[in-house]
């Protein structure tokens, strides 16, 4: 029924009570992705099919948060120990042999290198089981390998080990191959007289050699690929680690970062080369950044895809727009969702865009506020403008076409229409729509009351 002969379940049943969170533990983020997500797209990746993930607290969030994923769910109501946990994903690979991957919930930093090592260890071996292990200084907690030489001959829990035991520190990660549907056979035969009255996983290398199969295992060279995620402590060890690599791996392509140890990007995001990036600046989601950028400190860019060029100048914060080639853009200004620049264009300081599209070369470069518009290109926007666009119950449209120049103090009351190469008048308030090639202007004419201060002063100086 598979192709390549490869499944994975991932276990995810665990409370994670040292989170001390309302949320599941395995939906807590590193990087902008729920830690979760990290193992099932290993799996997903390496071409695991199905992926099975057992869920137990929390198992509505988890599924939510997977559901564009190709993944199949298995319900652990109770959470009896690793062994039950795997065990509850059988109905799920019902018709399933071949090699299956297990993997935690929990432990997000594995290679895909390391999963496919291990796989090919596994096959060329032609082991039954074979476990992925770290070399610890500190193996307290972990269950300890026990060996004769490349033979596995069992996993002995922390808290069943002899003193002797316990001074090996050669640790299991909780990452294994086994072979379906053997593994659910033995399994299903498993009792839970131990230490903890848990079923446990680490029992079925010992029953596979009992019968005289293989069981191999893999050393990690990086033992904190292993690390798993108790504490909101190793949450953020974590995430400095995986930071680490995502900066590296941009660096290495050709991105300059000032400051790697404060430059925050998430996951899949995507960089161009000879782009610099300054200290403090966070970029999230599936944000694009093209070639030959420059963002300046303190700058946040959340979804959005810039073209090249882009200058993102100090305290700016981008917010699921499109940023044409060539554009300037702060400091301090606020492009909230909805904003396309199309290029060459300039936004100044404390200029806030939302739904507005921005024609070519058009510039607003000043204490600005444009929401629900449409400008063409070679726009100049004056200081103050405001696209007042909301009545108080429905949003209205703004639309300014090409060439159209706007006096400093404008207000455009929406829905209005400013035709093209139009001039407005500095500080004027537009309520109509303004035809092509015209001046509109509406202040009031100005008065003048001449020595007016002169005779003010008389007055108070009888006083
Ligand atoms: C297990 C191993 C231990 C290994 C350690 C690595 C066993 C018996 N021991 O320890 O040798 O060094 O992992 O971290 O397997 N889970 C469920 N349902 C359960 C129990 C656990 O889904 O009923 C999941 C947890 O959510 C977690 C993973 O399994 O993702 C490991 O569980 P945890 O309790 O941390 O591991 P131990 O059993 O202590
Ligand atoms: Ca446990």
């Amino acid at each position: 029924m598979n192709a390549t002969g490869l499944a994975a379940v991932v276990l995810a049943a665990g409370k994670g009570t040292r989170m001390k969170s309302e949320r599941p533990k395995v939906q807590h983020e590193l990087a902008g992705r729920p830690m979760l997500h990290y193992p099932v797209d290993q799996a997903l990746n390496l071409g695991c099919r199905p992926t099975v993930l057992v869920t137990g607290h929390g198992t509505d969030e988890v599924r939510t948060s997977l559901q564009d994923r190709q993944v199949a769910f298995a319900l652990q109501e109770q959470q009896l120990g690793t062994g039950h946990a795997l065990l509850s994903a059988r109905r799920s690979l019902e018709g399933f042999s071949g090699d299956l991957l297990l993997l935690c919930g929990d432990v997000p930093l594995l290679r895909g290198e390391t999963l496919e090592q291990l796989l090919a260890l596994h096959r060329a071996e032609q082991a039954a089981a074979t476990v992925l292990t770290a070399k610890l200084e500190n193996p307290r907690g972990y269950g300890r390998i026990l060996r004769d030489g490349d033979e596995v001959l069992g996993i002995i829990e922390e808290k069943d080990a002899t003193e002797a035991q316990r001074g090996l520190c050669e640790v299991n990660t909780g990452i294994y191959i086994f072979t379906a549907p053997r593994v659910f056979e033995i399994l299903a035969e498993l009792g839970c007289d131990n230490a903890q009255g848990e079923y446990y996983l680490t029992d079925v290398l010992a029953a596979l050699r009992r019968e005289g199969l293989r069981v191999r295992a893999l050393m990690l060279e990086d033992s904190s690929e292993a690390m798993g995620i108790n504490s909101r402590v190793q949450l953020a060890e974590a995430a400095a680690i995986l930071r680490r690599r995502i900066n590296e791996k941009w660096m290495l392509a050709g991105v300059t970062l000032i400051d790697p140890a404060t430059t925050y990007i998430d996951e899949g995001v995507e960089i161009g080369p000879d782009t610099v990036i300054h200290p403090g600046v966070s970029l999230w989601g599936a944000s694009r950044i093209g070639r030959d950028c420059l963002i300046e400190p303190g700058v946040t860019v959340d979804g959005c895809e810039l073209g090249d060029g882009v200058h993102l100048k100090s305290g700016s914060v981008l917010e699921g727009s499109r940023i044409g080639s060539h554009s300037d853009i702060g400091p301090m200004a606020h492009l909230r969702p909805g904003t396309v620049l199309v290029g060459h264009n300039k936004i100044g300081n404390f200029v806030e865009t939302k739904k507005a599209t921005i024609g070519e070369g058009s510039k607003a470069s000043h204490l600005t506020y444009i929401g629900d518009a449409e400008l063409g290109a070679r726009v100049n926007i004056g200081c103050g403008t405001i696209t007042c666009n909301y009545d108080g119950v429905n949003k209205h449209r703004t639309v300014i076409e090409d060439g159209v120049f706007v006096g400093s103090d404008t207000q455009f009351i929406a829905p209005v229409r400013i035709g093209r190469n139009s001039v407005i008048g500095a500080g004027s308030t537009i309520t109509k729509d303004v035809p092509a090639h015209s001046l509109a202007l509406s202040r009031s004419p100005q008065k003048i009351i001449e020595n007016w201060t002169l005779r003010k002063k008389k007055s108070r100086d009888k006083e």
